[in-house]
This record gives C-alpha cells, structure tokens and sequence, in this order.
C-alpha cells in the first residue's frame, strides 16, 4: 500500500461544545490522550470564541489550531464575519474552506476561491471541503467534484496549490452514520488527483494532500486509511469525544509508522 503523505488529522468540532468549561475539558482530555511521538498532525477547529482559553492548556503540545471558516477581506463593513489578521497571535495553521453545512447556507463556489486566495496570502493552510450531496450511476456527481475543484483553484498557482489540502466529504456521509467504503475514497482521491494532475502536473499535485471526511469512526478509520490510502481525515462527531478522537489518530499514526 502506498503510504500517506504528512498524515494529517482535523477535529472539527463544528458549533459544539455549548460551554467554554466543557470545552477546556474535551481539550485537556484530548491534549493528555496525544502519543507522545506522533508523526501525524493533530488540529482541532473548535469554535473561534475558545481559541484563546483553548490555547492557554496547550501546554507544549503539538496540537494545531483551525478555523470553521474565515472571510476573505481583513476588515470592514462585514457583519458577523472574521478576518485572517483577527486571530493573530492564536496560532492559527489551518482554516477549512467550503463545508458542506457553510454552502448549505449559501456560500458559492466563487466565495470558497475567494477565500483560498486570502488564505494563501498568510502561512494558514487551507482545507478545502468538497463533496456530492448524493451518487448516481451515470457519474454524474464526478463532475460536480470536478467543478468544485476548479472553481476553488481557480487563478491559484503553481507554488500556493502546494500547500492546499482537500477533505473529501460526501454530503450523504456527515454525521448519518453512513460511510464511504474505502474503496469509495480511494477512487475518490485518484480522481482528485487526476484533476489537480490536469491543472498543475503531476509533481505539484503529489503534494496536495487529501483528506476524507463524513463519520469516521474508531471502527472504520483502519480500513479507510490503510485501504482508502487517504491522507487523514476531517472528523466531525467523533472528534467531540476524547477516547474516539484519539483512537483515531492512533490508527493513523500507526499506519503511518509501519
Ligand atoms: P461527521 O462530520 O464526522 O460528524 O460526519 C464530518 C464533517 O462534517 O466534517
């Protein structure tokens, strides 16, 4: 089996915990579960509001910090929105780009390459989220991967694609308890690959990592990663309870290490 790139594992605890006090819990809990020796990178996306009581428990160790979303101009008449330059100092790394329950509510393809292009200007990484909310058996939905690819690079170069990473999220798998067979997934990221390899080449897009998300559990995580030969994962639910967050990224460790 061919092995991941830099593993990489991103909790994304969407609008949750209701409570600061839980949330410094799940993080303290979380922060004394991490291996000791981890090659996989360990981020957490919690809501924006804990970034700073969040960071004071970090406590050396290696875990990252992500934002849910972020909006492209770094000030202004933007009602509700937070800019790149707002979360100086909070060690910010990575910050996801285009969830599904974000272009549910409306954000268009076109905002996501907005946003990417704001981010690429900073050292945050971008992961960007793509997915159908349903298959066929014409295809049909590789085209809708396909466009959500080049619209999100679109006018991005050579040396910023680089660094993007793409989370796979079919709509049909988040938080339904429905996952995509690692089969699925490991189609999925050749096709992304294919695509990222028409548009830059095939040296550029071997450093795009690619990520799979949509209830990834402590039982599939095995299969998805060493069958799947995805790059990590995007955890939802699962990244809301310490023991199963870390569970999973052992596996990858794991895998990774091997
Ligand atoms: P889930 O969510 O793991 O709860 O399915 C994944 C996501 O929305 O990123």
């Amino acid at each position: 089996m061919k092995k991941a790139a830099r593993p990489l594992v991103v909790g994304n605890w969407k609008m949750n915990p209701v409570s600061i006090t839980v949330a410094k819990r799940l993080f303290k809990d979380i922060c004394l579960g991490i291996p000791r020796m981890t090659d996989t990178e360990i981020v957490i996306a919690p809501p924006a509001l804990y970034f700073t009581e969040l960071l004071k428990l970090k406590n050396g160790k290696k875990i990252k910090f992500c934002t849910q979303d972020i909006f492209w101009e770094k000030m202004g008449a933007y009602t509700g929105e937070l800019s790149l330059p707002m979360y100086k100092g909070l060690s910010l790394s990575y910050s996801i780009i285009g969830h599904s329950e974000r272009r549910a509510l409306g954000e268009t393809d076109e905002e996501v390459n907005k946003k990417i292009h704001a981010i690429l200007k900073t050292d945050v990484t971008p992961i960007v989220c793509i997915g159908e909310r349903a298959r066929d058996s014409h295809g049909t939905y590789l085209s809708l991967i396909e466009k959500q690819i080049r619209e999100a690079c679109k006018s991005v170069s050579k040396m910023k694609i680089k660094r993007l990473v793409i989370a796979y999220e079919p709509i049909w798998a988040i938080g339904t308890g429905k996952t995509a067979t690692a089969t699925d997934a490991h189609e999925m990221k050749l096709f992304i690959k294919k695509i990222l390899t028409n548009l830059y080449g095939r040296n550029i897009s071997s450093h795009v990592r690619v990520l799979y998300g949509g209830s990834v559990k402590p039982t599939n995580a095995n299969d998805l990663v060493r069958n799947g030969e995805v790059d990590g994962f995007l955890i939802g639910g699962a990244s809301l309870k310490a023991k199963d967050f870390i569970e999973i990224v052992r596996t990858v460790n794991t895998y990774a290490k091997e």
